[in-house]
Parts: structure tokens; sequence; C-alpha cells
């Protein structure tokens, strides 16, 4: 049997070393140029000049503008200098799956090439600055962006923001972290006031920014739009400089959320950074043909002090020196659209799949076996690359599931039914909501109608695929941008239409569920095989394919938990969620957390996914069982074997747990994780660093991160409901650690 030692840390600091200037250069040249300028000069540096830009500066020698464009998945096409319309032609570029299809393939490797490609897009589109990636927390399944974020759990989110950063930055282009913070629904996103305990905070919505800031060097943050114990976050001083600037010495910018900065003096005071804003708006910021400059007027008026608006202005200029922008120096050239990049779309995608049952290994198909095939569901034929709000891309082409389909089965006969006739949704006020709004019945975008049409198909086929699940868009059972699904569940007539296909017993019959975001699903039992994706981008098709006719094995697992019913979940049971004042009443109980917690089991746990072999754990040891140090370090090892006969890859998770904990925690958390390419037969000794820090929780008293001295059980499962072994360490001296 090979043995090899895998040494996750060094395969992380491996990844390809980053060009940018460095911070002390950056900050010379950003000062020699804030030398040079007036104060309106400087405004101008603060407040967009267009949708997407900010004014060339010829006092800072920025000869022309700086270019933002969204998002996490895709470079979106032009805007219109004054609004939301796209420049005609549309510029196109490759759609990587979302976020939570990248969390959900708990790879570091691929979040860095996934960082890496927008990077070379941006590039070769002229954009400086990529607003992504969005590291918001799913709190609520009914989030419409959970999509676009990384998942349920704070470490898998930092872990994986971190080499996506620096993989956008690589190629000299400012990512943009955001939406900061607790912008974790979408429902009134732009009036409600959120309210969360401090230790709720720094443990579940802050450690995705923290690391993005601490350890990626993210150049820019962008603010949420909701408000913070009644301040908005756009002005909110403990969130900007407090915990930003001052606890984690963000040198970057802070950009606001397109409309999201509600006064001048008072956002600049306490912390605000460059007002972005869209059509007439924008003239009234900073507009040096009318003459309206309300920044540098309040500063003539003594309302903001002028050191202010260097420091914001430097901070622009920073920036703008660390990507070469401002300094001329070469900068990485981008590259788009290229084969590359589409293998990359197809395989990220691929990895991210997770099977989530396969109970009689129906899976993977034998592509000779197909002959006449029938897909049910028009989702399976559905474009989804130009949807969903901000984050919506425009692709050079789209491989639907059934066209994917169709181009590797050619000699087959396949049929698309739809579960039936459309009915056109009307769309609605997401502000209309109510606090009950999980509740409210949802109408359906399709309903089962011509059952014995569908069954005498379904007989006639050797294979069944149904196509189930979500789409993006604005109506009420899709997931998008400025409004929350209005129901959990799949809607009833699909609910029951899914029963009534699975009880035909077909002895073929593959349920493909694509969301981004957990769906109430009543007929799971009934389902032998059943795969969950998410938005995959334009190679979706292909790369579900992949996974069906055995060319990837599956590797993904879940990054969320993925509840029975709403009212499992945290937030309907202990939290707020409404259109006004939510308060956090389920703390730090997220996810996972609170099904320990509550002893709720959901349909399936977080961190779940099968393959297509399995795997072994051997014997858990750690290096140095007991630690003095304040900051030391265990190496977790825990050999895996791949059992079967195929390869594949095993994603090994560590999880905390506090047994003698004196204060309340968690039943487990997870730490760290790694992903392991095996062959058949051959085993790897994995080995995960653990420090003292990651076992803290935050402490009101003291307002510090705080490990107690104690006794600490290091558990490693496949997923947050299957723990494999387990080991004892010991911390002999309690630690604090200011961040
Ligand atoms: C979204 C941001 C986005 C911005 C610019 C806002 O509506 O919330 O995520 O980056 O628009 O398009």
């Amino acid at each position: 049997m090979k043995r090899t030692v895998i040494f996750c840390a060094v395969l992380a600091a491996a990844l390809a070393a980053d060009a940018m200037l460095d911070d002390d250069a950056a900050l010379a040249a950003a000062r020699a140029t804030l030398a040079k300028l007036t104060l309106r000069e400087k405004t101008r540096l603060l407040a967009g000049s267009g949708t997407m830009t900010l004014p060339a500066v010829p006092g800072a020698a920025t000869a022309r503008e700086w270019t933002m464009s969204d998002s996490s998945s895709t470079v979106r096409a032009s805007l219109d200098r004054w609004g939301w319309d796209y420049v005609e032609p549309q510029t196109e570029n490759t759609r990587l799956p979302s976020l939570s299809a990248l969390a959900q393939t708990w790879d570091v490797n691929w979040a860095r090439r996934h960082g890496e490609v927008l990077g070379a897009e941006c590039r070769d589109r002229g954009v400086d600055q990529l607003l992504g990636p969005g590291v918001n927390i799913l709190r609520t399944p009914l989030c419409g962006r959970n999509w676009e974020y990384l998942g349920e759990d704070p470490v898998l989110a930092a872990k994986l923001c971190v080499p996506l950063i620096k993989g956008v930055q690589s190629f000299d282009v400012a990512a943009t972290v955001k939406h900061f913070c607790l912008n974790d629904q979408e429902l009134a996103r732009g009036t409600v006031d959120t309210h969360v305990d401090d230790r709720t905070l720094n443990e579940i919505y802050l450690p995705a920014f923290r690391a993005a800031v601490k350890e990626a060097g993210v150049l820019a943050v962008m603010t949420s739009y909701n408000r913070i114990d009644g301040i908005w976050a756009s002005e909110n001083r403990y969130t900007q400089k407090g915990l930003l600037r001052d606890r984690w010495g963000f040198k970057g910018l802070l950009v606001t959320d397109w409309g999201g900065q509600h006064s001048t003096a008072f956002a600049a005071t306490n912390g605000g950074g460059i007002e972005m804003h869209c059509g007439e708006r924008i003239r009234r910021i900073c507009n040096p043909r009318t003459g309206a400059f309300p920044l540098a007027e309040a500063v003539e008026r003594g309302d903001v002090p002028a050191a202010t608006v260097d420091d914001m202005a430097l901070r622009t200029l920073f920036v703008m020196a660390k990507t070469g922008f401002l300094t001329g120096a070469a900068r990485r050239r981008g590259v788009r659209n290229t084969p590359e990049h589409q293998r990359v779309a197809r395989q990220e995608g691929a990895e991210s799949i997770v099977l989530l049952k396969n109970d009689r290994a129906v899976l993977p198909l034998n592509e000779r076996s197909l002959k006449k095939v029938l897909v049910i569901g028009s989702l399976a034929d559905e474009p989804q690359c130009r949807k969903g709000g901000s984050a919506e891309g425009n692709v050079p082409y789209e491989v639907t599931f059934f066209a994917a389909l169709t181009n590797r089965l050619p000699a087959a006969e396949i049929t698309l039914l739809p579960f039936c006739a459309r009915t056109e949704l009307a769309e609605t006020d997401a502000t209309n909501a109510t606090e009950a709004g999980a509740h409210v019945e949802m109408k359906t975008e399709e309903a089962f109608c011509d059952e014995a049409e569908l069954r005498a198909a379904a007989e006639a086929a050797d294979t069944v695929f149904v196509f189930v699940g979500t789409e993006l868009g604005v109506q009420e059972n899709m997931e998008g941008e400025g409004r929350d699904r209005v129901a959990f569940d799949l809607p009833a007539p699909l609910q029951q239409a899914m029963h009534t296909i699975l009880d035909w017993k077909r002895p073929r019959t593959v349920v493909i569920s694509r969301s981004g975001t957990p769906v109430g699903y009543t007929w799971t039992d009934k389902a032998d095989t059943l795969i969950q994706t998410s938005y995959l981008g334009m190679e979706e098709g292909n790369a579900i394919c992949d996974v069906l006719f055995g060319d990837v094995n599956p590797c993904g697992r879940l990054a969320q938990t993925w509840p029975v019913r709403y009212a499992d979940t945290a937030v309907a049971q202990c939290g707020t969620y409404n259109a006004t004042n939510v308060i956090y009443n389920e703390r730090f109980y997220t996810g996972y957390r609170w099904h320990d917690h509550a002893g709720i089991r959901p349909l399936f746990p977080f961190g779940h996914g099968l393959s297509y072999t399995t795997f072994e754990f051997g014997e858990l040891k750690v290096a140095s069982g007991k630690l003095r140090v304040e900051n030391g370090e265990w190496r977790v090892m825990v050999p895996v074997t791949n059992t079967g006969k195929v390869a594949g890859k095993e994603v090994v998770q560590l999880y905390a747990a506090y047994p003698g904990a004196t204060v309340e925690r968690c039943a487990k958390e997870l730490k760290a994780f790694a992903k392991v390419a095996l062959a058949p037969g051959e085993t790897r000794m994995v080995v995960l660093p653990l420090t003292v820090r990651d076992l803290a929780y935050w402490d009101d008293f003291s307002n510090r991160f705080r490990t107690d001295a104690g006794d600490y059980d290091i558990l490693i499962g496949a997923s947050s409901a299957d723990i494999r072994c387990r080991a004892r360490v010991t911390v002999e001296k309690t630690a604090f650690f200011a961040d």
C-alpha cells in the first residue's frame, strides 16, 4: 500500500505566489499622489462617477476611470454609465459555478482556480475591482442570495474565501468581500434592522470577513444595506472602524452597496467609504460640472475633519497603487472565455455535486445501456447564467442538463416532458412578506397535470431523470437578489408530482435536485438515487453528466444542513425573521450547530456526500497531546484508505467538542478539513493543523477570544453526523486572543 503524507498547510502555501506591489511601496506611492490633490479632487476619489466607475482624476495621474464589476462567479457585462442597462453588444465572460457550489467542493484548490479565472477575466475586460466574493452566512434557507455565498459554516466560508481572493488579486485586480455585515436575508434588505449578540457576531458572522482581511489581504470591503443595532452598516462606527480598521488592521478601501449610504458627514466621520450609487444620485454626490461636492463642503463647514478625507482618499489610492493602476506598473495580462476557463467551470462544477443517495448503485450509469430516456422537469433545459440579479452573467454559450445529455447520447431517444404546462407567476414585493412569510402558500411554476401521458413515457423509458428544485429569477419560488423565497417547501403540486413519479418505482429513476439553498422535500425516502447540485454556470449540464456517467467520481459534500421542514430550523424555532427588526435569538446555533443542540435530525447533514467508492479512516493520532503555549498547534493525523474499486476523493472533516466546558458551547464545530484523492487501495495520511486559537469562544467579559484550560475532543468525520474517530487533547493554560 502506498503511503503519502499530505500537509494541508504546505499544500495551500505551495499555490502560486502573488504579484502585487508590496504594502509599503504602495502606501508611499499613494501618499505622494495624495499630497498633490486638492480637497475636491480627493473627494472625487470617494464617490462613483458612473454606476461602476470612479472618476479619472488628472491630479492623481489616473488617466482613466477605475472600473468595477460584479461578482463572485463571473464578470458581469458592462453597464450603462448612469443605470443598470447593459451596454450593447454585451460583453461575454465565463460563468463559473456559484459560490454555493464552490462551497460544496470543500476544496481550497478549486477556490484558488475560481479566483484566478475571475481575476484573468477582469483584466481582459479592463476591470480593476471585482465586487465579490460574498461571504454572508446561510442563516435561513429562505434567503434569496444563499447561492451567492459559501454555505452555513464560518470556518468553511473563511477557508475557501482566502484562496479565492488571493486568486483574483494575483491578477492585479482588487477583490471585494461583501456584504459587511449581517445581510443574511434579502427580505427588506434596504431597511431591516439586525440585532446580534457579540459572541454570535464574532463566532459565526465575522470569521469569513476577518479571514478575507487578515489572511487574504483583501483590498476592498463592501458594506451591506441593512442597519446594525439601528445604524446603517455604511455608517456604523463599530463595524467599519472598530472591527475592520482598528481590530483587523484593514488598509484597503470600503465601498457602500449601491445606494446604501444615507448621509455624508455622518458616514465619513464613522469610518464610511466610497459612496456608490447609480442614476441621478451620482451627479449629486460628486459632480465637477454642477459643482456638487457635498463631502468637500462638509469639510469646509468643519463637519468632517480634513484628515478623515485624507485617510479615505489615501485608501483608494493605496488600492489603486497595489494593483498597479496608479503607478503604471506592468499589470498581469488577462484572458477570457478560454477553453481552460471553460474546463475549470466544468470540473469545479462536477466536483461540487453531492451524491446524496445511491441506494441500489444505479450510478454511475453506463452510456450504452441508455436507449430510451425520459427527462421530467422543464428546468432541465432552462438556461440560468443570465439570471439572478447583480451576480448574473452573459455567457458565450450555456449547456443545460438536457443539452448535455443529448450530446452525450446521440443514438438514444430522449424526451423532455415538463411536470406540466407552465403557469405564469406574478412578481411579489418582498417587503410585503410577513413574519410568518415562510408559511405563505407558494404558487407553482409548473403543475403536474397529465399523469397518464407522463406515466406512459416513464414506463417506455429505460431511464428516467427527474430535474427538480429552484431556478434563478425574481418570482416568489425562485432564488435571486432583493427578495427571499416565500416558502421553504417545494410547491405542493410539484411535491405531489414527485411522490407520484417515485411511486411508479421505475427501476432507473435518477433525481437531480438543483438549488443554491435547502428546499423542503417530502419524498426523498422514495428516491433511491439522488444528487444535489447548485447552479453550475455555463458547463452545468456537462458537469452533471460527468458525475452521472462516472467520468468524475462524486466528491462534493453539503455545505449546508438540509432540514426536513422549515419549522426545524433555528431561525423558525427561536430567531426572528421579518422585514423590520431581526433578532438573531438563535445565537450561534446555526445549521448543524442547531440540529445537534436541539436534537433534531436533518434530512441530510452538513458535510454529507457519497462516492462511487468507499473510504475507511484509520487510527487518529495527535502530535503533542498537551499544550502549554498560548498559540501552539497540534498536528492531527488520520490515515484514510480507499477501500473500493475506483479512484475517488474523500473530505476529511475535523470537528472539536468541549466535554468539560464551563460556558455554553456547541456540541461540535468544524475546525479544519482536507480533500484527499486516493487510488483504489491507496492509503494517505491526512494531516490537519489545529491551533489553541481554533478552540476559542468569544468571551463577553474580556471582549476577547478565549480558550479555557481543559480537555477537548477532536472528532474526525465524513460528515457532521458521521464521526469516525476521536482523540482528546488538553490545553493546560487558559489563553486569550485579542482577535
Ligand atoms: C448588490 C451588490 C452588488 C451591487 C452592484 C447591489 O444591489 O447587493 O452585491 O455588488 O448591487 O451591482
